[in-house]
């Protein structure tokens, strides 16, 4: 456990970074020593290389995880929660360069994305730190002559599967809980994300034992689906894509293990005609995470607005749009970033010419990408406003995870409701009235895991966050996360005749 908190430029810590995996308290390179390359999305220029992960180097740190595990768990629990905090400390002292690396990997904007992300990691290691002692159990009023009990017991080995698009708080959400709870962890970094990562696991290493939180970087069916199917791993924490959650749903059946999947989501935004029209598209702009070019699992992609001021909406988001700037995600200037890949390029290209194509529809290119030689290569997508799509064409129901909305009339309440629950998904929904009377009945009829009145904020510590429909199974972010998700429930039974 070193103990200094060293500062270096994100170009020496890419490079000190480089080619390695984080297993049992060290940077190591990859069985075979492969590496595949870390690229700059907003230059195409390469940055690093990342251990390239095979079942080799599963295997390698899921036996180093499950030895330290042992010694972990018997740890008292406010004991473990104490070095959270700690390594919450260090998280937070070093949340600029981790901030700088993952705008530089992943094109996210350092001041409107990955800024804010890199200290949403540290508050997420507070918070579950200072939970570490909640892990309790119940006694149970049996018989008299039996002390009944239940005892909250770590599950072992987690894996956590990780996404790109906000990898440092989506990793935050499994593994302080995980950890907190007295687990281990080998997380699995998405492969277009795996520097920012790897440092969070190196930084919370300094105050953690051996072996209790590492970290590899590898392809999904190389080194993914291993992970997900090693006998000593108990459990399974995923965010990414519905083919996938599918996929470690089937695997984990395998071995019966409990997973937790947070898929993708197509998420409702209804403005009412007696709505403040400034704070809905206030609220539009940041649930549609323009800034992240709506690379998220939440983004307000449907929009339904009422007839009466949909042309006024639409002219105020466009303007607001325009106004943001797109450019080098390391610049302090810039609002928003680039598209994380190549291939989810073409993927957003690909319905935006969908959406184009259709007959009788509007298609607004809002903002501009930038004209500097030096992002000739950038992954810029302009935000796309479409107008005249319906909720039934392939644009309105399928997740781009791209900067493209859909802005769709209605004209009464019941009609709204019903199309806005006619998704596949179900993670998110807003609704923007005066009248609490018709607040309150959408809370209670949407069907979404997270329903917001009148504002759109992200996942937040301390709040439950997960889907239904194919958005996913369980929580994340909450007490009832660490202790239905992270632990086994154990019924003691003493008999005292
Ligand atoms: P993906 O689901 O393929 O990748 C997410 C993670 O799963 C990565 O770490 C990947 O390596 C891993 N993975 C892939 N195949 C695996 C396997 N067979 N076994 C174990 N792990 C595996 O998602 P991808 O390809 O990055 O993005 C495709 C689409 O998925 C996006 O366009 C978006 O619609 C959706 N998505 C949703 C996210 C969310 O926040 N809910 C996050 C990322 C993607
Ligand atoms: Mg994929």
């Amino acid at each position: 456990m070193a103990d200094t908190l060293q500062k270096e430029t994100e170009k020496d810590l890419a490079k000190r970074l480089s080619g390695h995996h984080f297993i049992d308290g060290r940077l190591v390179a990859a069985v075979s020593g492969e590496t595949f390359p870390v690229v700059n999305p907003a230059t195409g220029a390469e940055i690093g290389q990342a251990a390239n992960g095979t079942e080799a180097d599963v295997n390698v740190a899921v036996e180093a995880a499950a030895k330290a595990q042992k010694e972990w768990a018997k740890m008292p629990a406010r004991a473990r929660g104490k070095l959270l905090i700690e390594c919450a400390a260090r998280l937070q002292a070093n949340a600029e360069e981790i901030a700088r690396l993952l705008a530089w990997e992943t094109g996210k904007a350092i001041r409107t994305e990955s800024r804010p992300e890199a200290m949403v990691v540290a508050d997420c290691f507070v918070f579950y730190g200072g939970l570490a002692g909640e892990l309790k159990g119940e006694t149970v009023p049996f018989s008299p002559t039996m002390l009944t009990l239940t005892q909250r017991e770590p599950i072992g080995v987690v894996g956590a599967i990780l996404p790109w698009n906000a990898p440092l708080m989506l990793m935050a959400f499994k593994i302080a809980p995980a950890l907190a709870a007295g687990n281990a962890v080998v997380v699995k970094s998405a492969e277009e994300a795996p520097l920012a990562t790897l440092r969070i696991i190196e930084i919370i290493n300094e105050v953690l034992p051996a072996g209790v939180a590492n970290i590899l970087s590898g392809f999904g069916p190389e080194c993914g689906a291993p992970l997900v199917a090693h006998p000593k791993v108990g459990k399974v924490t995923f965010t990414g894509s519905v083919e996938t959650g599918r996929y470690i749903a089937r695997a984990a059946a395998e071995k019966l293990i409990p997973i937790t999947l947070e898929l993708g989501g197509k998420s409702p935004m209804i403005v009412m005609d007696d709505a403040d029209l400034d704070k809905a598209v206030a609220g539009a702009i940041s649930g549609m995470r323009f800034t992240r070019q709506g690379q998220s699992c939440t983004a307000a992609s449907r929009m339904f607005v009422h007839e009466s001021i949909i042309d006024t909406f639409v002219q105020k988001v466009s303007e607001q749009v325009n106004a943001m700037k797109m450019g080098d995600p390391l610049d302090e200037e810039t609002d928003i970033g680039t598209i994380i890949s190549p291939a989810q390029f073409e993927r957003v290209q690909s319905y935006i010419s969908l959406g184009e194509r259709e007959a009788g529809v509007e298609t607004l290119r809002l903002s501009a990408v930038p004209t500097d030689s030096a992002f000739q290569k950038g992954l810029f997508v302009q935000p796309v406003i479409f107008k005249g799509i319906g909720n039934d064409h392939r644009v309105a129901r399928e997740e781009i995870f791209g900067p493209v909305t859909c802005i769709i009339p209605f004209k009464n309440y019941e009609e709204v409701l019903e199309q806005a629950n006619d998704s596949d998904f179900g993670l998110a929904a807003t609704i923007w009235t005066k009248s609490l009377k018709v607040a309150m009945d959408a809370t209670q009829r949407l069907q979404a895991g997270l329903v917001q009145v009148n504002q759109n904020i992200v996942a937040q510590p301390g709040l439950s966050y997960g889907g239904i429909k194919q958005s996913g199974l369980g929580k994340e972010a909450s007490l009832e996360a660490m202790l239905d998700h992270f632990t086994h429930k154990k019924t003691i039974i003493i008999n005292l005749d």
